[in-house]
């Protein structure tokens, strides 16, 4: 976006302030403070901050997600994570939650999105990279102090990324503000329901403190051998395979069949500070109190998305319109 059309939906993240454009950036005209455009990245948040490891992985792995003429897996992911369709995303303005290295962004500005990527970490700058030819705004910001009005955006969505924030419930409850009427909520967490994850919920007081370098040495060294000794179990007739998700289970790591993915999704769950999982109990009860409606479940767990309600005589005429369609 232009930074003439990208102004009038921007405000100052710390005190709400009216943005104009400043050298290289934006300065805000109540409280004077300079949030600096560099690399691609308009910077609403200090460069460093708990999300780094994100940072190291996204500039690690830059386009290892991304689809391209090989594979369409993170569209695949988008629809079963998202459930947005091109019907719901042409022509409409689009704000990604936590947009890591863009790949989701990057399959939205496909279906014709002009999409705003904000996220905590310098994933930002691989994701302002890899969709540079695209309709794509990247910026560093922080979802709890988001530089927007409200009302600015037809479509929000996260995939990934709320329940690696200190207070996912509330980092839900932020985001419905910045929809205009009418617009779409879709977010993708984490799921409770079966709880695998027990031990490495444990190993991650460690791992998380470890720096992003040596824990990636670690797993770059510990997947392929777990992974090895997984498939070798599994060959073993009869007891080989409650065996290998016996180590697994105390061992988890990625089982992606793609050994760069298995490396990449297995930092990603042992690095980070911040890690919850939730149900759909939780997830529609939030929807619920931030007044979304139409609220359903996407394919996979926990998928959740509502709309907010049009203005009170806009919303009646669609229900009545809807009631009519059922009777018809
Ligand atoms: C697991 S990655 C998911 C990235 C992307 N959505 C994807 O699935 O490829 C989680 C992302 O959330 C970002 N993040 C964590 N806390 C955040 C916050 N408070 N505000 C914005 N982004 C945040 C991290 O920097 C990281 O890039």
């Amino acid at each position: 976006m232009r930074v003439d059309d990208l102004l009038p939906i921007l405000c100052c993240s710390a005190c709400r302030g009216e943005l104009v454009a400043a050298e290289n950036g934006f300065r805000c005209s109540a409280c004077a403070r300079v949030f600096p455009w560099e690399r691609g990245v308009a910077r609403f948040v200090d460069a460093r901050n708990y999300a780094d490891n994100f940072g190291f992985q996204w500039q690690k792995y830059a386009l290892t997600q991304m689809d391209s003429e090989r594979t369409h897996a993170s569209e695949i992911d988008f629809s079963r994570k998202a459930g947005l369709t091109v019907d719901e995303l042409r022509g409409k303005r689009v704000l990604d939650v936590g947009c890591g290295t863009g790949r989701y962004a990057e399959v939205a500005t496909r279906y014709g999105a002009q999409v705003v990527g904000i996220d905590l970490s310098a994933a930002a700058e691989v994701a302002a990279r890899n969709l540079a030819d695209r309709d794509f705004t990247a910026m560093q910001a922080d979802v709890f102090g988001l530089p927007f009005k409200p009302e600015s955006f037809d479509v929000i969505y996260s995939i990934g990324v709320l329940h690696h924030t200190p207070d996912c419930e509330q980092a839900v409850k932020v985001l419905p503000q910045y929809l205009k009427p009418g617009g779409i909520l879709a977010v993708w967490l984490y799921s409770g329901y079966n709880k695998w994850y027990r031990f490495s919920d444990y190993y991650r007081k460690v791992t998380h403190r470890m720096s992003p370098q040596k824990l990636h040495r670690v797993l770059s060294a510990a997947v392929p051998v777990l992974n090895r000794v997984d498939q070798g179990l599994k060959l073993i007739p009869g007891i080989g395979r409650p065996a290998a998700e016996l180590v697994h289970y105390v061992f988890p790591v990625n089982r992606h069949p793609d050994p760069t993915w298995r490396v990449l999704e297995t930092f990603d769950w042992y690095s980070p500070k911040y890690q919850s999982k939730h149900t759909y109990e939780q997830v529609f009860r939030w929807f619920e109190n931030c007044g979304l409606v139409d609220l359903r479940v996407v394919e996979t767990p926990i998928a959740v998305r509502g709309r907010k309600p049009e203005r009170a005589g806009v919303e009646i005429e669609r229900e009545s319109w809807q009631q009519e369609l059922q009777h018809s």
